[in-house]
């Protein structure tokens, strides 16, 4: 017999199925709740409530364990390309040479965008931030490509689309680059992999038709870009799958997720995190200035990538990316200062007991900025480069959520508001 849950509620008592997932993670299903007792649960931020089954990738908060379709990422991270990867995400498993090929070939035919999305740039202000601009360009493919708004095309035109996103998705992120330079653009080379001709539409010159980028860069790249790739049911998949679940199309519901992922506590920190460096660097580098600070209750300042909603232990990432960032640092023979005070900020925090009791731990965020700068890229741009390694695995959940019929996500509340009363008309207030 399958296992149940009971729970007691003004002494009567109700029968719930648990659901167990493949590593032994167990869930009270309290979706009939309400019908059979007349309550609601209630989790601001969903601390405790599983919003999906889900196959794409396990994580163990605990442990530090992170897996996509049951490969450890510390595995995919030192093997693959990030679209060996990507294709493992999306389709559940590794792919052959041939079937990788297909993918890589099938992704390179469609990188070109409509030149009317240049025109878009004419209209954004000077300076404006480089996410809002990648949240409407992505959001006005759906306008290029209008069949993607239909909710119930065939699963080979969905796939089309995906393709479409995955293949437009680093020359618009190398577009709003170049605009913000004021540079001209430099158009997407097929005969080039994905890594490559993404750093080579972003730093490569038009003038420069040799240019080739260092083959560290590269690599550190593609393993940032993997790291990235998925992370469960976080702020921005969640977004895509809600926005998503409405049948919203897979434009828009990206667009959507890298709003989310903008914010400071989400994927923005890593731009929060280089500043933070940099603010402590200008102000004497005194580290333990700032730790104290972020212990201040009455400080808003917060220690920016440091802690995490999930892993209590260490992230794994973080673990590739620090490694990741030394070895980078040496070979670009790159002196930075801010790598130093990151370091000692973190020595400092790991040994003070307030983040100890708090298990608070660098999260991706904390090193991946100080790569980001050492290939040259600015501050304001590295969320952008969170979301291009994201992509794949914000469709697969979109993807997931579809396929699953899901239905739209619409929560419940408790109203607190106030009791009903008499209205009074405008003259009488
Ligand atoms: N610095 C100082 N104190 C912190 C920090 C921090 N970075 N993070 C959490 N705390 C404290 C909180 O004040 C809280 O203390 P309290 O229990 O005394 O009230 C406690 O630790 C728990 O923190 P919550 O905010 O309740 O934890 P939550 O799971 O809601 O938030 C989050 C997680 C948003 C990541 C948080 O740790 C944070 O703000 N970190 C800094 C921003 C950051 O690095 N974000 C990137 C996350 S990774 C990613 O999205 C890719």
């Amino acid at each position: 017999m399958s296992e149940t849950a009971k729970i007691s509620i003004e002494g009567k008592e109700f029968e719930l199925p648990v659901i167990t997932g493949s590593e032994g993670e167990k869930a009270i299903d309290i979706s009939k709740l309400r019908s059979l007792s007349g309550y609601i649960t209630i989790d601001p931020g969903f601390k405790n409530t599983g919003a999906t089954t889900s196959g794409i990738t396990f994580l163990d908060g605990e442990l530090g364990i992170l897996r996509h379709r049951g490969y450890d990422i510390e595995d995919l991270a030192a093997n693959c390309s990030f679209l060996e990867v990507s294709y493992l995400i999306l389709n559940g498993e590794l792919p052959t040479a041939e079937e990788l090929k297909a993918f890589e070939t099938n992704i390179s035919e469609h990188t070109l965008v409509n030149e009317g999305m240049e025109a878009m740039f004419k209209a954004f202000p000077t300076g404006s931030h480089p996410m809002g601009q990648l949240s409407s360009m992505i959001s006005s493919l759906s306008l290029y490509y209008p069949k993607a708004l239909n909710p119930n095309r065939p699963e080979e035109s969905i796939q089309r689309t995906i393709i479409r996103l995955m293949a437009k998705m680093p020359t618009i992120c190398a577009m709003i680059y170049k605009k913000s330079k004021g540079h001209p653009l430099v158009y997407p080379n097929n005969s080039l992999d994905y890594v490559t001709n993404y750093l080579n539409m972003s730093f490569g010159q038009v003038s420069d038709p040799n240019y080739k980028p260092d083959p560290v860069v590269v690599e550190a790249m593609n393993k940032l870009l993997i790291l990235h790739a998925d992370h469960e049911q976080n702020c921005s998949a969640s977004t895509v799958r809600v926005v998503g679940s409405s049948q919203s199309n897979l434009y828009s519901s990206i667009a959507a997720g890298i709003s989310a992922l903008w914010g400071p506590l989400h994927g923005g920190a890593n731009q929060e995190v280089l500043e933070m460096l940099e603010a402590i660097k200008n102000d004497g580098g005194d580290v333990q200035k700032y730790i104290n600070k972020a212990k201040d209750k009455n400080d808003p300042f917060r220690l920016m990538g440091f802690g995490h909603r999930v892993y209590k232990n260490f992230d794994p990432r973080a673990k590739i990316i620090k490694k990741s960032a030394d070895d980078v640092l040496a070979k670009l023979g790159v002196n930075d200062p801010i790598l130093e005070i990151a370091k000692g900020l973190e020595v400092a925090a790991l040994n003070d007991p307030y983040f100890v009791e708090k298990k608070l731990f660098p999260n991706v965020d904390f090193y991946s900025g100080i790569i980001y700068r050492a290939l040259g890229f600015p501050t304001e741009f590295f969320t952008v480069l969170f979301a291009l390694g994201r992509l794949p695995g914000w469709i697969s959940q979109w993807q997931e959520m579809r396929r699953d019929k899901q239905p739209i996500a619409r929560p419940r509340q408790i109203y607190t508001g106030a009791a009903p009363r008499e209205f009074v008309p405008l003259n009488k207030r």
